[in-house]
């Protein structure tokens, strides 16, 4: 208390302390987070405020979530309160104005660009003798098949019956505060607004027992209601659905590890010592639960490589690497909280090299499989590039790439030379299935037709099952959609023995080009079929483009606000108004993301430039912050 008296210039800065200093900069940064730099900008209170303090900051997000009318409120407390913490601690570890901050602001706000790619040399094992093996030439043997299914988001909790067309992100659930009696009540076996009912799984999963062969899954078990996630519903969730699948398939799954396999949503820590953040739990589970179609090694990979292992397929030469590709993922918010980057987040990109080593030294082909593909919009493009880095080193082992998460069916190639990317210059197909949710498009499934001696895919043929057909909430049908050979071998010439390699789906991008209506039944494809994204001229550029970029930094993807990575950037009016986001001409979003802190993050920003009575809601926020955020105690501090 002396010092006080001692020292009474001190009071000076103290007075002014005593008038919410972040708070009038909280507010100004709201309002002008219109671009890159007002986004900068704003980091500097919201670093602040989380100095003061996860609660605080966590507190005054759900004010602003709430008055703004970002969500609705249940949502709003439930996704900031999950995910809060983590943001406020990346930002107490960065700077407002570095390159991680440039990041963040393209990650959650779609404010700024990402940073151009943080050039590295990823160390990797000289090339021996077995590295210049060129790939087998197709052996003309009859094929086997693989099943690829992913993206099943199973609601545990989906009412038939409640209200499918509800104001949340995901609906068909008796929320407390639903219309009564419900707009248009829920089927049992699923609406597009909503996730899969178990039902659902149940007649996927009976669907791909009759084909008789082991499977892909690329991960996302849990439903995206994400802002109710919690760890005990994660651990059922994954625990029934690894029951069904042993239940119901009687071949092996080969799983991988998706952003919603954890609590709260994309949780997937750096480091083991963020106390109840730690994932650990997921990779005990898993490892423990994927043992009987992998091996004891394969589960005590799960178990320290982060969710990643690798295993020799039933009765094949073929070596499947799982890896866990959440680590590169912009919205798993624990990447951004050192302006210090980290090359291999995890060390997965590590694993890889490991893993394809060893099958290349084996004389063996790989396969590699993961959630998130490495070239859409939604992966760091650094990680993207250094893995992309590891593709062209293993070209010849690598005799496939499978992934999920976009819901969409569709595909990347990767270059050996993206400035001259050709059919020559095409070294990596990467396979995306469609989802299970029919959220993002009818329900589908992908089987491959495998030659079984080189592992590439000669054909993929997508069963679906039509929501629109009469009898489908009675019990759904499912059939072939198309093969893959069939619809667009004849458009490349493709000759009868060749496999659909990146130089197959290269010829395939230039076809589209030239052949619109080749291209607009792609373009349906993607969906299934059900809620067709329109494709203008403008849209099937970037579509294309995103087609040619395995690597992130290739894929002509722009940011923007109001349209992270659970919308779509060309949805139907519906969703549109939902998200009162204009509608852009693009590759559309990853459907995978769901209603998180990105999600709303990214609204704010036109909440704040063109929501309606934008005046009065800052001033109404103003004083709903007042009494959240605290003000310094500054005879305590002396
Ligand atoms: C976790 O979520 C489930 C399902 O939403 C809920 O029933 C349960 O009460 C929650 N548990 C905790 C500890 O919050
Ligand atoms: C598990 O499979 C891998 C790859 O197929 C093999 O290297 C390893 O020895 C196996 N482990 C056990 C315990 O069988
Ligand atoms: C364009 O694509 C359609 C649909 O695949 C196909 O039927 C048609 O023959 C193609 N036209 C040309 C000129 O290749």
């Amino acid at each position: 208390m002396h010092s006080f008296f001692k020292f009474p210039w001190i009071l000076l800065p103290l007075a002014s302390a005593f008038k919410h200093p972040h708070l009038d900069d909280l507010i100004n940064g709201f309002k002008n987070a219109v671009d890159c730099d007002g986004c900068h900008a704003l980091l500097v209170p919201l670093k602040a405020l989380a100095e003061l303090g996860d609660s605080a900051f966590v507190d005054t997000l759900v004010a602003t979530c709430k008055v703004l009318k970002l969500e609705d409120p249940d949502v709003c407390v439930g996704a900031i309160s999950q995910q809060g913490p983590i943001l406020s601690h990346a930002l107490r570890g960065i700077s407002p104005f570095g390159k991680t901050a440039t990041k963040l602001c393209e990650g959650t706000f779609g404010l700024c660009q990402p940073p151009a790619v943080n050039q590295y040399t990823l160390p990797l094992p000289a090339p021996g003798p077995a590295a210049a093996r060129k790939p087998p030439a197709p052996t003309g043997k009859t094929p086997f098949q693989v099943v690829h299914f992913s993206d099943v988001h199973i609601d545990r909790e989906y009412a038939p019956g409640s209200d499918s067309n509800c104001k949340k992100p995901i609906c068909c659930r008796a929320f407390a505060d639903e219309a009564v009696p419900p707009n248009e009540p829920a089927g049992p076996f699923g609406n597009r607004n909503c996730d899969s009912p178990a039902g659902l799984a149940k007649s996927m999963l009976d669907q791909i027992s009759t084909h008789h062969t082991w499977s892909i899954f690329t991960g996302d078990v849990v439903e995206a209601a994400v802002w109710l996630v919690n760890r005990s519903e994660v651990t059922s969730d994954i625990g029934l659905f690894n029951q069904e699948l042993s239940a119901a398939l009687n071949a092996p799954v080969f799983p991988a590890i998706g952003n919603h396999d954890s609590a709260p949503v994309n949780n997937f820590p750096l480091d083991t010592a963020t106390g109840k953040f730690d994932a650990q739990w997921v990779f005990d589970l898993e490892g423990k639960q994927w043992r009987h179609w992998t091996n004891r090694t394969a589960a005590r990979e799960v178990k320290h490589f982060s969710g990643s292992y690798s295993v020799t397929a039933p009765g094949t030469n073929l070596r499947i690497i799982s890896i866990n590709t959440v680590y590169w993922y912009k919205q798993n918010f624990w990447l951004y909280d050192s302006d210090t980057p980290a090359h291999d987040p995890r060390g997965i990109l590590e694993f890889a090299v490991k893993e394809l080593q060893a099958a290349e030294d084996a004389g063996q082909r790989a396969w590699i499989i993961g959630h998130m593909p490495p070239g859409s919009q939604d992966v760091f493009s650094d990680q993207s590039n250094y893995y992309d880095q590891i593709v062209q080193r293993y070209r010849n082992t690598i005799a496939g790439q499978f992934f999920g998460h976009t819901h969409y069916d569709e595909f990347e190639i990767a270059y050996s030379d993206y400035e001259n990317r050709g059919a020559d210059t095409a070294v990596g197909a990467v396979w995306i299935a469609p989802a299970l949710t029919p959220r993002s498009g009818n329900p589908a499934f992908k089987v491959y037709d495998v030659d079984p001696e080189t592992y590439e895919i000669m054909d993929s043929k997508v069963y679906f099952s039509d929501m629109k057909n009469p009898k489908y909430q009675t019990e759904p049908e499912w059939k072939l959609y198309y093969s893959a050979r069939e619809e667009y071998g004849p458009l490349v010439d493709l000759a009868p023995t060749a496999p659909l390699n990146a130089r197959f789906w290269h010829a395939v991008t230039e076809a589209f080009e030239k052949n619109d209506t080749a291209f607009q039944r792609y373009n349906e494809f993607m969906t299934r079929g059900g809620h067709v994204h329109p494709c203008d001229a403008a849209c099937k550029k970037v579509a294309i483009c995103q087609m040619r970029a395995a690597r992130a930094e290739n894929n002509c993807h722009v940011a923007k606000p109001g349209l992270t990575f659970g919308d779509t950037e060309r949805d139907d009016p519906e969703t549109l108004m939902k998200n009162s986001a204009p509608p852009a001409p693009a590759h559309p979003q990853s459907q995978c993301e769901g209603a998180g802190i990105g999600h709303l993050l990214s609204q704010l920003a036109l909440k704040v430039t063109s929501g309606p009575g934008r005046e009065s809601s800052m001033a109404d926020l103003r004083s709903r912050l007042e009494k959240i955020i605290p003000v310094p105690r500054a005879v305590d501090e002396l």
